[in-house]
């Protein structure tokens, strides 16, 4: 009697002490209880927790540690000159990433590597000062392998003060949260009641996670594991019962330009919500033969009469929204020939490219690659602009597939 009685206690103990631990680890989203945060997803979706986590989009924002920072830091292509008594040094000190300015030979400041930004055609990072993010000097391009300014910054001095505001969050990770704090005493002028954002660290949640868009899973999760005999999905949002303009509009919350009027924060935004409520069409937009082809996919394509012409074509109709875009040029024929079996070149076209070349390269003379306006950079030593290239997604026919 005893011995079950002692034996119980200790059960009651050992579930107790397990819970609370389970309690301690486990996770909180910065977002809130209702987010369940992608590593939850994974036990019951796999394939697309392999998928999404290997994604651009899971790294358009990172920490800066070492193996998430692309460029060199210790071979000849690690030295930015502005002039014969200023540059720029990328540097590795311990385990932490810098760049290191020096004047003369001495060294003046050294800003270290915080979060990197980006991995696919250029990686820019940003530095922590009093509580907000700065974009560092200098960033990296893959199509030269080496260092460049970052996009408009100068390349015959330093400059240290372009912050990197919560927008920029906003289209490259699930979360951030500030608060506006009226400036410190000595700061603070009679004239100007200027109030300034401060960012907590704490609450960033990197790059483009499943609920951001998804919407807050937590629920769901919880219900699954409750009920493992449901097969059918419940508590979230399905993609499947919206429409053509609220499935587009999930995409173009990130990818139609940043010169909307902004009515509510990009944070806010939940799969089934009409950007029409969070951004308001300014004249900018109205100026059409100027959409640039960073950043601008969803009104490029808007423009296209593949688009305009037809009633179902939208982002996923050409991509899997857990995968980067196909570099197998070959595969978006396939998809081309979904609505244009049958398609007859002029002769002057074929004399060009011959049929059997033509059928596996729609995009090349259809999408051509053309050169952002929005963002060029500077080498080292050079006063020339690089050009910073992409493919457009105004599907069309182009003066250069017509020479
Ligand atoms: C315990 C298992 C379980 C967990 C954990 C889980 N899900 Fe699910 N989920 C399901 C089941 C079951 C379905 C329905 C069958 C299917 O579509 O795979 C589903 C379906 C979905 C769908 C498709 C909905 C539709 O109808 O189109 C999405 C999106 C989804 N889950 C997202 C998530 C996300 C995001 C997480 C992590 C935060 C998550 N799930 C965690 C079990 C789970
Ligand atoms: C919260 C903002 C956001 C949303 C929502 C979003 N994207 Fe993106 N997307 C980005 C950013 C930022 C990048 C660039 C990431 C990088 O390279 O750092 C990107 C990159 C991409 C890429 C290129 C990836 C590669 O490396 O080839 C594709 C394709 C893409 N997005 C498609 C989509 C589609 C389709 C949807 C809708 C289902 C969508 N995106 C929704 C922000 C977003
Ligand atoms: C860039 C936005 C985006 C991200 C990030 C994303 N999804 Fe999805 N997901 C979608 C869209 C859009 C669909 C609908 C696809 C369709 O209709 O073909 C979808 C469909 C699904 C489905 C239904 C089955 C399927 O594969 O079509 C599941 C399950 C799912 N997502 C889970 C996840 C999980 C888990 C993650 C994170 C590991 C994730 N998603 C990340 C946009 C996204
Ligand atoms: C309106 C959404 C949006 C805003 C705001 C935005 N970006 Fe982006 N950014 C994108 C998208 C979408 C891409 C990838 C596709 C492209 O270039 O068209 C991208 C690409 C990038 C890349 C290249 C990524 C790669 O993998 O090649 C970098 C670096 C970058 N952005 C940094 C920034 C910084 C820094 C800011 C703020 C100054 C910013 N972005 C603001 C949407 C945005
Ligand atoms: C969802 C169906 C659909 C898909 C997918 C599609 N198109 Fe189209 N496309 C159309 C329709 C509809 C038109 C308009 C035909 C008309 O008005 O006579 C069109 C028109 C065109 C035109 C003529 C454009 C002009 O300005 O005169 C070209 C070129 C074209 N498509 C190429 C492509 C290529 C290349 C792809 C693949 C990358 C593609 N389309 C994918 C439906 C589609
Ligand atoms: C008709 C097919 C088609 C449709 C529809 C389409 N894309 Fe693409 N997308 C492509 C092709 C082709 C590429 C370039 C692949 C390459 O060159 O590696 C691409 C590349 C991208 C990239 C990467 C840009 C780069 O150069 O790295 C992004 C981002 C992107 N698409 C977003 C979108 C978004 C958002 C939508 C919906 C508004 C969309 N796409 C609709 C065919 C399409
Ligand atoms: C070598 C460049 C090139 C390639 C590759 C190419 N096209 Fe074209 N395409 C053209 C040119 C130039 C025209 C306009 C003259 C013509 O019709 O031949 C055209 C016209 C078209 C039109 C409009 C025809 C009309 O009658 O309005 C469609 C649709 C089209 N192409 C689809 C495709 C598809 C789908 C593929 C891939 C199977 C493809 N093209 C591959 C250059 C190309």
């Amino acid at each position: 009697m005893k011995k079950t009685k002692i034996l119980f206690a200790v059960v009651v103990l050992t579930v107790l002490f397990v819970n609370c631990t389970n309690k301690s680890d486990e996770y909180t989203d910065p977002r809130g209880t209702d987010y369940a945060g992608s590593e939850s997803c994974i036990e019951c979706h796999q394939p697309q927790y392999e998928m999404a986590s290997h994604s651009s989009h899971f790294k358009a924002t990172a920490p800066a540690i070492p193996e998430n920072v692309l460029g060199d830091f210790d071979s000849k292509n690690h030295v930015f000159i502005y002039d014969k008594n200023t540059k720029l040094v990328m540097e590795k000190r311990n385990d932490s990433l810098y760049q290191v300015l020096y004047k003369n030979g001495k060294e003046v400041e050294a800003h270290r590597f915080e979060i990197v930004f980006g991995t696919k055609h250029a990686q820019t990072s940003v530095y922590w000062r009093s509580n907000n993010t700065y974009e560092l000097p200098l960033s990296y391009y893959n199509s030269i392998h080496n260092w460049a300014t970052s996009p408009g910054f100068p390349a015959d001095k330093p400059y240290f003060d372009r912050q990197v505001i919560k927008d920029c969050y906003a289209c490259h990770s699930s979360n951030i949260s500030s608060k506006s704090v009226n400036q410190s005493s000595e700061e603070k002028n009679f004239m100007s009641m200027d109030v300034e954002d401060v960012i907590n660290k704490k609450t960033i949640v990197y790059g483009i996670d499943c609920e951001r868009c998804h919407g807050p899973a937590k629920k769901h999760a919880e219900f699954h594991l409750k009920n493992p005999n449901v097969k059918a999905a419940n508590s979230i949002v399905s993609y499947k019962s919206l429409n053509r303009q609220q499935k587009l509009d999930a995409c173009a919350l990130c990818h139609a330009g940043n010169d909307g009027m902004k009515l509510k924060s990009r944070f806010d935004f939940k799969p089934g919500d009409n950007l029409s409520d969070y951004y308001r069409d300014t004249k900018s937009i109205t100026d059409t033969a100027n959409f640039d082809v960073h950043g601008n996919q969803f009104r490029l394509m808007a423009q296209s009469k593949c688009f305009v012409n037809s009633d179902k074509m939208d982002c996923i109709t050409c991509h899997n929204p857990h995968q980067n875009a196909s570099p197998n040029l070959a595969s978006y024929s396939k998809i081309c020939m979904t609505c244009h079996q049958g398609i007859e070149h002029k002769a002057t076209t074929l004399k060009m490219m011959p049929a059997k070349l033509l059928a596996d390269n729609c995009v090349e003379c259809h999408m051509p690659k053309k050169s952002s306006n929005a963002i060029t950079f500077q080498l080292s030593n050079s006063k020339a602009l690089s050009k910073y290239i992409l493919r457009t997604h105004r599907i069309g026919i182009y003066p250069a597939a017509k020479k």
